[in-house]
């Protein structure tokens, strides 16, 4: 069975993110990054760095979480008691449930607890898939609604919201607003993805370097290649079995796929293909600002200046199938 991880890095990330609950932010803050990067991992470190704060009222949402409510909120006793109401009253996956009643969940809360003198934080991990892509704008909308409730009605000493997606798609329809502030994060570094090998068992440095240039620093496929004792065949044929379901949905753009192994920017060129290939989670665009630091164009693996393969292997094995 593999261990949990200890949570590594994410420093710059953080202090950023800290920065925010200190001061506030008008604006939400919509977060997105290749698929297993280390989103969800982030957001809750970050509850847990201001749970146990007097002067924070901090909640944490897992959208996606759709039976345990322990698992799809995080947040005080009082927090938890308002969202059982909540949750009862309307029914469905939990954490859907909780994602679209965030402004009576606050209200609710209001009542108990005084905001002012507070900084409210609110975390909506993976809003995307449950509420629908078609949703997601008029969400950004309420989030920054609710950012104004909680500012100007509710006396809240600070706000801040940040929601999280891994769907391209939902990064591109919220890009066309100013209801919110798109971020990006990426991959770990080197360094901090080493250290998780090792706690992982890795066998050996040739391994761990191996993991890395096909991985790219990703945390959940070092966690699948860990769990398949190191055997990156079989990994790789699971990736295989994708990028041939993949190339089968982008037929009619082959070429572009050729050229985007060798540099991903050439898709700036060809904007059908690349709507493809992002609504397949296949690569992701810099069309942001970072949340922590960007990563350098790096040919190799698949890095460009403003497009990237989400993961290296997805070059590695897409060549393959292509040819
Ligand atoms: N900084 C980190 N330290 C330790 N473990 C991590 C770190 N980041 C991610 N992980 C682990 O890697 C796995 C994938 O991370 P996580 O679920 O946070 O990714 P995600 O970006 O939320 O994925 P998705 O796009 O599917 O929502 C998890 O098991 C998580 O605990
Ligand atoms: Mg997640």
């Amino acid at each position: 069975m593999l261990r949990e991880l200890r949570f590594v890095n994410r420093e710059p990330e953080l202090d950023k993110m800290m920065r925010w609950a200190r001061e506030g932010r008008y604006t939400p803050v919509f977060l997105y990054g290749p698929e297993g990067c280390g989103k969800t991992r982030l957001l809750k470190e970050f509850y847990q760095r201001l749970s146990q704060h007097e002067d924070y009222i901090i909640v944490y949402i897992d959208a996606l979480e759709e039976k345990i409510p322990e698992k799809a909120l995080l947040g005080s006793e009082k927090v938890l008691d308002v969202a059982k109401s909540i949750v009862e009253q309307i029914g469905g996956p939990v954490g859907k449930a909780l994602a679209d009643s965030v402004e009576a969940l606050l209200e609710e809360l209001y009542k108990r607890i005084k905001f002012k003198d507070k900084h409210v934080i609110l975390l909506i991990d993976d809003v995307a898939s449950p509420l629908g892509l078609d949703y997601i704008e008029l969400y950004a909308k309420r989030l920054l609604s609710l950012s104004e409730e909680l500012i100007w009605r509710m006396k809240a000493r600070s706000a801040l919201l940040i929601a999280t997606t891994s769907e391209g798609k939902s990064a591109r329809l919220i890009a066309r607003h100013t209801y919110a502030n798109l971020y990006f994060m990426w991959n770990l570094p080197k360094e901090h993805f080493m250290e998780l090998a090792k706690q992982l068992g890795a066998p050996d440095e040739a391994i761990m370097e191996r993991a890395w240039s096909l991985t790219g620093g990703n945390p959940r496929a070092l966690l699948e290649i860990a769990s398949l004792r190191w055997n990156f065949d079989e990994w790789m044929r699971h990736i295989e079995h994708r990028m041939r379901r993949a190339l089968f949905e982008l037929r009619e753009h082959k070429e572009s796929i050729r050229a985007a192994l060798e540099d991903p920017d050439v898709l700036v060129e060809d904007r059908e293909a690349f709507n493809k290939m992002l609504d397949l989670n296949l690569i992701m665009d810099f069309y942001a600002e970072p949340l922590g630091v960007k990563p350098r164009p790096n040919p190799e693996m698949g890095i460009g200046r403003e497009i990237a393969w989400q993961i290296p292997v997805y070059v590695h094995v897409m060549r393959r199938v292509i040819e």
